[in-house]
This record gives C-alpha cells, structure tokens and sequence, in this order.
C-alpha cells in the first residue's frame, strides 16, 4: 500500500512538472528514439547531429571525471597491447585529448568514430602535435583494432550494440564501455534538454548489454557503478533512478597478447 502511494505521488507530480513545461534536463518516457524525436519541442534542434550541438560540453568533456578512471585504469593496463582504439561515439576527440596527459598516446592510432555534425568539427580542431588522432563517419571505415571505447555512446546510439561491433572489420579483443545508462524495467527513451536542441536518450533494460556482449562472444571481465550520474526522469519518476554503469568484455578464446588489428 505505502509502495503504492509512493508511485501514485511520484506519478503526479512528475505530469505536474511536466505540466508546467519548467525547464528539466530530462522529460517524456517514450518507447523508441523514433517516438521520442517526434516528441522534440517545436524550435528546437532534434538530436545530436547538428554544428550547434558539438559546442555543449565540450570542455568539460576534455577532462577527466572520477567516472573515467576505471576505463583509464584499463586502457594503461591493456597499452602494452593496444596499438589501435575505435574510440566510438568519440565527439571531437574530447577522451584523446582528456586521457593524452597519461598513455603514450604518440603509439596509439585513435580512431574517432562519430556523426558526421562531430567528424566535421573534430577534424576542424585536431591541434598540432596530434597525429595519432582520425575521424570517421562510417565504423566500417575505420582499421581493426585491439580495442573498441564507447564512453558515454549507449545513451545516445540508435541501432543495438550488436549490429555496431559487427560493422567493424574485425572483432577488437576488448569492449571497454562506460556511462551505460540502465534500469531494471523494460528500456525507456527519454529526452535529454541541451539547451538547442532536445536529444534522444536511452535508459536500457539493465541485462541488455551483458546479453549483447554474450551474443558478441564476449566475456565481461569488468564492471562498475558510477553513483554520482545517477538520476531520475523529472517528467517521470514513478520510473526510478537510472544506473549508471561501466564493462570491460574480453573476447572469448583469444589468446593474451593477441592483438586484433593484425588479424586484416
Ligand atoms: C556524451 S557524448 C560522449 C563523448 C565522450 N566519448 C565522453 O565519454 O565524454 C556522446 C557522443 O555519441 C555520439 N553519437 C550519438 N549517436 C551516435 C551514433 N549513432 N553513432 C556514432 N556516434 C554517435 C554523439 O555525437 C556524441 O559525440
């Protein structure tokens, strides 16, 4: 009974807020990113691929949040082994830059996969001395790696994991995930406001991407729980708060020091 006047409470007052149209960083719980995207406010840019969109974050992007220190951790513990990393969903090379002061990065070929909106801009911004850093538009362009990054894509990616990674050339031997947005009911599109524009926002059913990564052939040898990121949908908080989540998955069967990208 008290479980139910929490929820009915909470429903209420989320529509009220909704109601109101006060500015939240997050509102609508839709059932698709095709849903959500016709659900973006009359005016506003829909979604991220769009020049005005690149500028949001974007410094605080280079830098290096507490959350970033699990996939720092790995990608310095992997680097003896690492010549090249897709780094999907990428942005400017805002990780390139952030991750610089700490791997060897003059060794390591970072391929920045991203919307052609960031591709442009990124390669606009390349600064001089950073030679090991690419953009492309298109995953399968992009050379095989021994690793694939997708920081903080999940949220924001409009086709499943699996169809992702099976675009690339060749298998990486590690998926290094980070800010996974999950929860323990049924997936949910949210919007997220960027102030320009209104962009779709998935929060995944929380045994998605362990199953996505099985699928893969892929073994999670790492995992952790960002608490600090953890919010709820203003418009609906009946929901519950999102988990935010990191992986690091090894392919199963290859062999230590196998390294992916000399397989093509
Ligand atoms: C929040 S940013 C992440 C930036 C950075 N990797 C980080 O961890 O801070 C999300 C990025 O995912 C990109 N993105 C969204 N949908 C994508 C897609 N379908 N394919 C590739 N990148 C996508 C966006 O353009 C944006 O650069």
């Amino acid at each position: 009974m008290r479980s139910w006047l929490k929820h009915a409470a909470l429903l209420a007052y989320g529509r009220f807020r909704a109601l109101r149209r006060e500015p939240v960083r997050f509102r609508g719980a839709f059932t698709s990113f095709d849903e959500a995207v016709a659900h973006v406010r009359p005016g506003l840019l829909a979604g991220y691929d769009h020049d005005a969109v690149t500028e949001v974050s974007r410094e605080l992007m280079q830098h290096v949040p507490l959350w970033d220190y699990p996939i720092l951790y790995w990608l310095k513990r992997l680097a003896p082994e690492i010549t090249r990393v897709v780094d999907a969903g990428g942005h400017i090379g805002v990780k390139y830059r952030a991750f610089a002061p700490y791997l060897d990065l003059d060794r390591i070929d970072w391929i920045v996969y991203d919307l052609p909106a960031l591709v442009a801009a990124g390669r606009a911004q390349v600064r001089t001395g950073e030679r090991t850093l690419s953009f492309v538009e298109r995953i399968e362009e992009a050379p095989a790696a021994d690793v694939l990054l997708a920081s903080g894509l999940l949220p924001y990616l409009d086709v499943p994991l699996v169809d992702l990674v099976r675009r690339l050339r060749a298998p990486p031997r590690h998926i290094l995930l980070n800010k996974v947005v999950t929860r323990d009911g049924p997936t949910v599109v949210t919007l997220e406001n960027f102030g320009v524009a209104e962009v779709p926002y998935q929060i995944r059913n929380v045994d998605e991407i362990p199953a996505a990564l099985k699928t893969l052939g892929y073994d999670i040898i790492d995992t952790w729980v960002i608490d600090s990121l953890a919010h709820r949908i203003q418009t609906h908080p009946e929901l519950g708060r999102s988990t935010y989540r990191g992986y690091v998955a090894r392919r199963c069967g290859a062999a230590p020091g196998t390294a992916s990208a000399n397989e093509t």
